[in-house]
């Protein structure tokens, strides 16, 4: 069932979009060569406690820490602990919060120091396929419009799209209906309607689109070792423009 958020309820939603885009910023702006995920964990989960909200992951299907941190090859779900980062690593960092009972949802990949040109364009890549998805988050057009902006935009560069983790309705819960794509066909799918709010985030792998997932359960990994990066914001649908409620990810 997709539930429409009214006026009251977008107030509480841009409030979570804020704390958990302001955590995120937090997260990655710590990023850099020999500290540990659990160090930018623990700065996040205080950010957040701090701010009067709480973590959305954290216990979530017995999942245990404030964000998921995922390394090079690793896609989603990435677990922090006393792993150290490297100059070179691609860094993606997701968090959620939840404020007076509604989430916010966002993502972005950040860079450890220098990393190679073609991992930057990488990240690139994944950022903008977001931008090329929701131009479609509007009333008139479908789902599957911005799916298949998403796919078209990262398979030209080169790049694949991950099939086997999706975007998602957000509100009250962090995963609400619909399932959001990140490939699709244009046409397909429900309409877009306003007061939707949606977490859009593609996974883009830099070599097949295959994962796995490793033997903690949780850690998504490229199935052929190659790197993966991610960028998700949460996002509300309007009358125009779509409103992006993670605004504190939105600044390069
Ligand atoms: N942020 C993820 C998503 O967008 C969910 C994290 S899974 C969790 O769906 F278990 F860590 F919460
Ligand atoms: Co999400």
């Amino acid at each position: 069932m997709i539930t429409l958020k009214g006026q009251s309820e977008l107030i509480l939603m841009r409030e979570a979009g804020r704390i958990a885009s302001a955590a995120l910023r937090l997260g990655g702006s710590m990023v850099r060569p020999g500290i540990s995920t659990l160090e930018l964990d623990r700065a996040m989960h205080k950010f957040i406690l701090e701010q009067g909200a709480t973590p959305s992951f954290l216990g979530y299907a017995g999942y245990p820490a404030t964000a998921c941190i995922s390394i090079n090859e690793q896609v989603i779900h990435g677990i922090p602990d006393h792993r150290v980062l490297c100059e070179g690593d691609i860094v993606s960092i997701d968090v959620g919060a939840i404020y007076k009972g509604y989430q916010g949802d966002n993502a972005a990949t950040f860079p450890c120091g220098e990393i190679s040109p073609e991992a930057q364009r990488l990240i690139d890549v994944t950022r903008r396929s977001f931008f090329e998805g929701i131009r479609y988050a509007k009333p008139g057009f479908r789902l599957g419009d911005i799916g298949f902006a998403i796919q078209s935009y990262v398979e030209n560069e080169g790049f694949s799209v991950v099939r086997q983790y999706v975007g998602h309705g957000i509100g009250t819960e962090m995963h609400e209906d619909p399932e959001v794509p990140n490939y699709g066909m244009r046409g397909r799918g429900i309409r877009l309607m306003k007061g939707m709010t949606l977490a859009i985030e593609p996974m883009v792998n830099q070599g097949v689109y295959d994962v796995k997932v490793l033997k903690n359960g949780w850690t998504v990994v490229t199935a052929d070792g190659k790197l993966s990066a991610h960028y998700e914001n949460t996002l509300a649908v309007t009358d125009g423009e779509p409103e992006i409620l993670t605004v504190c990810n939105l600044e390069e």
